[in-house]
């Protein structure tokens, strides 16, 4: 009788809708791809590994940087915008890759805020202009005046149209009305390396590149582009100070998944990047490259959503060629 009564339970309890409440999706179970769209030891390669080696630790799998390059980091996040949205791919985009790139890309293969899921934003990154050791001015009033005189003969490195480096300085020259040769690289990291070479005339990098170079005494620093001189490097003027107060350029580093990817894995990996920037060690390392850790009211996916489509407004009238 107890058998016969115990199956009228359960087929009641089937009956009545009750489902035993299935074994909790558990994410991630295997490791995860993070893309970089620049070449390793750029910036944004620093901070994905800096973020995501604690974010690894705190998701308990590995987190594997894969740096895919090109077309100023459009190829990588193409790629990253068609993976399968299931938590395991995921990019670090930037100022260039998830806003400037839209209007300089007639024919960009995704939108930024269309086909992908924003997770967190990383650091923000203020821009410095800095030129190889033996360029002549010696400060950014003579560099005005030596570009502006000079400016079929001088170059300007950068990561490709519509990379962090490529934009600021477009915007560097459309102050000062001169458009010298741009000289393109697969990411910061290596066209650094060729600024300590001498190789190319100047850059407007992203500070995380930069400190290292700067205290090691191998690159120029003119001036930061920001209000305020960064406590990682107090001897560098700001813009203002050094007589060019209409050049404020700062980007910013962020993690972002395939549209689609469920509010529970994003909240995960939100939750594992929060903690990330939250620790000491973490917190250490990025604030020593200069880059501004976001407050907790900018660490939302609503926030990053909201900063990508401000920026996408910000750079389309300033980048968009008149119609
Ligand atoms: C890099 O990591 O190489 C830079 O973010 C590229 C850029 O200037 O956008």
């Amino acid at each position: 009788m107890t058998f016969i009564r115990a199956l009228a339970g359960a087929c009641l309890a089937s009956l009545c809708g009750f489902v035993a409440p299935a074994k909790a999706q558990t994410y991630p179970t295997r490791s995860i791809t993070m893309i970089v769209p620049f070449a390793a030891g750029g910036p944004t390669d620093v901070i994905s590994r800096i973020v995501t080696s604690h974010m690894a630790q705190t998701l308990g799998q590995s987190i594997i940087i894969e740096n895919v390059v090109g077309a100023g980091g459009t190829t990588a996040t193409t790629r990253a915008a068609r993976a399968t949205n299931d938590g395991y791919t995921l990019i670090t985009g930037h100022m260039g890759t998830h806003a400037a790139s839209v209007p300089l890309y007639p024919k960009l293969a995704y939108h930024p805020e269309k086909d992908f899921e924003p997770v967190a934003l990383l650091a923000g990154t203020p821009i410095l202009i800095l030129a190889r050791k033996d360029f002549p001015p010696k400060d950014l009033k003579e560099f005005v005046t030596y570009v502006k005189a000079n400016s079929e003969k001088v170059n300007a490195a950068h990561a490709g149209i519509g990379s962090v480096s490529h934009v600021s300085c477009e915007l560097l020259h459309s102050i000062l009305d001169i458009k010298p040769v741009g000289v393109p690289f697969n990411g910061t990291g290596p066209a650094m390396n060729a600024l300590v070479a001498g190789q190319v005339d100047y850059i407007c990098d992203q500070i995380v590149n930069a400190v290292p170079q700067i205290n090691a005494g191998t690159i120029k620093a003119y001036a930061i582009a920001t209000p305020e001189r960064n406590p990682s490097l107090p001897n560098v003027p700001t813009t203002a100070e050094a007589g060019l107060p209409g050049f404020q350029a700062q980007a910013w580093n962020a993690m972002f998944a395939p549209k689609g990817t469920s509010p529970a894995i994003i909240a995960s990996l939100n939750a594992a990047a929060i903690k990330a920037l939250d620790d000491e060690t973490v917190k250490k390392r990025l604030l020593e490259l200069g880059s501004v850790i976001p407050v907790p009211k900018d660490r939302t996916p609503e926030a990053l959503a909201a900063l990508v489509k401000s920026e996408i407004a910000k750079w389309t009238p300033v980048l968009k060629p008149a119609s």
